[in-house]
């Protein structure tokens, strides 16, 4: 193991060099205009992985090429699957980044890039430990089989057919994901939880053209109008969801994991000085972290219609459109609840407007087994990397693989996150730590040798 460690202590510049050329390629998922960067991400991927000794490829899915990369010859030891996500999220508002988003620059010992700790520099730590360990020892302690996915940003959506097609190619022990986050600077964490999420698109059309406000306002439908009334009615005074039976199967939090929570340090007062408001809001009766770990919501991502422009126009537009994601705890499953919320929303529609509902993705919540000798494993390597015992969490964000692959894979999977919340992803100005990236980097070493023993 010394050998290792040292290997990557003494080759961690060109570990950021090679990080920083990954982050060069701006591989948007969402967005069709950056389709050749996607394969282009996904050729640098499968050089690399088969550089470091692994066989690898790349396998074409209905949308975005996933890479696939395996070393399998650590005969009778444990197979541990590696998820990552090579895609990213749209840089936009390009004009709030400090750095261009795809001109990774270093400041303040970080690296800030759009993907800079969503997914590729996580992603890439356990490249690095794998190929570390190959070019140092010329072997691993396990099999190591690394899944690459272009689709994550955007929902997964062909992720499943590649699993279901694959099951004993992908077959495991154990998965390791990279893609959440430590509780704190200093405060490693493993998240034992995810919640999950459906996402949809409402639009409402009223008359076949935009009219004028005066000649027709006040007698014939506004979708606008109608579209934010309809919004309105998803949540009662409470701020709970009013879809008829949205928490028909959630697990209630239980004293226990409530007291945990509460024992984790957090200043609330801090915290929300940060995002620039003055109160939590949410769900009466939850503290901001049950909110957002282990609650339920309905969040209006975008909302659009009519005019938009420049100064004033006096019309009753013809159509708006909103963008909605619930995010979902154990059991809520996505499917039936898109299904309820589909209802809710036709039900409640006032004549004079018509609807049209489609679903963009769903993922289902997940939750893992603490008492689990992987989990052991995990928390050893993270010690002897971090030099302190990471802390369990529970996390709001969503990764539907990990649903995906208990169900299909039938293996748990530990969410070691070396990120942190502030590192703005999602956002402008998305950065990495370049220590968490070393520490991160490994942590992976050492938890191939703990998985072993
Ligand atoms: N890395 C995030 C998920 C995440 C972030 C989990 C922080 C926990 C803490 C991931 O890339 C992501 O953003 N996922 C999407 C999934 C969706 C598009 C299906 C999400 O959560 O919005
Ligand atoms: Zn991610």
């Amino acid at each position: 193991m010394q050998n290792v460690t040292d290997f990557l202590n003494a080759n961690r510049d060109a570990a950021v060099a090679e990080l920083q050329e990954l982050l060069r390629i701006p591989s948007v998922s969402a967005d069709s205009a950056f389709k050749p960067h996607m394969a282009a991400a996904a050729e640098f991927i499968v050089n690399r992985l088969t550089s470091a000794g692994l066989t690898a490829e790349i396998v074409p899915t209905a949308g975005h090429p996933i890479v696939y990369g395996e070393w399998t010859q650590a005969a009778g030891a444990p197979t541990v699957l590696i998820y990552g996500h090579y895609d990213v999220q749209p840089p936009d508002p390009i004009e709030k980044w400090t750095t261009p988003p795809f001109e990774p620059a270093i400041r303040d010992g970080r690296i800030w890039a759009r993907g800079a700790t969503d997914d590729k520099g996580q992603v890439w730590t356990h490249v690095l430990s794998v190929a570390a360990w190959l070019q140092v020892r010329g072997s691993l302690p396990v099999n190591v089989k690394f899944v690459i996915e272009g689709e994550e940003e955007v929902g997964s959506n062909n992720l499943e057919t590649f699993l279901r097609d694959n099951r004993e190619k992908l077959a495991c022990d154990v998965a390791v994901i990279s893609d959440t986050a430590q509780y704190g600077p200093g405060i490693p964490a493993i998240t034992y939880g995810l919640r999950g999420i459906l996402a949809c698109e409402v639009t409402l059309t009223g008359p076949n053209r935009d009219l004028h406000s005066g000649v027709f306002g006040g007698a014939v439908a506004n979708p606008v109008n109608e579209l934010c009334r309809l919004i309105s009615l998803l949540h009662d005074d409470q701020r709970r969801v009013a879809v008829p039976g949205f928490y028909d199967d959630v697990k209630p939090l239980t004293d226990e994991e409530r007291a945990q929570f509460a024992a984790l340090p957090f200043n609330e007062a801090a915290w929300l000085a940060d995002l620039g408001v003055n109160a939590s809001v949410g769900e009466t009766g939850y503290t901001a972290t049950e909110r957002r770990w282990a609650r339920p919501t309905c969040d209006v991502n975008g909302i659009f219609g009519g005019y938009t422009g420049e100064g004033p126009k006096t019309i009753v537009p013809s159509t708006a459109t909103a963008k909605i994601t619930c995010r979902l705890v154990p059991d809520q499953d996505p499917h039936q609840l898109t299904e309820a919320l589909r209802q809710f929303l036709e039900s409640n529609l006032s004549p004079g407007v018509k609807m049209e509902f489609s679903t963009a993705h769903g993922g289902s919540p997940s939750m893992a087994d603490l008492g689990s000798p992987y989990m052991a494993a995990a928390k050893a390597a993270i010690e002897q990397a971090f030099g302190n015992a990471p802390v369990l969490i529970r996390e709001g964000g969503s990764i539907p693989v990990v649903a995906s692959l208990a169900e299909i894979l039938g293996v748990e999977t530990l969410l070691l996150g070396w990120g942190q919340n502030s590192d703005n992803l999602h956002s402008p100005d998305e950065h990495f730590s370049i220590e968490d990236f070393h520490r991160g980097t490994l942590a992976s070493a050492c938890l191939w040798q703990e998985l072993a023993s």
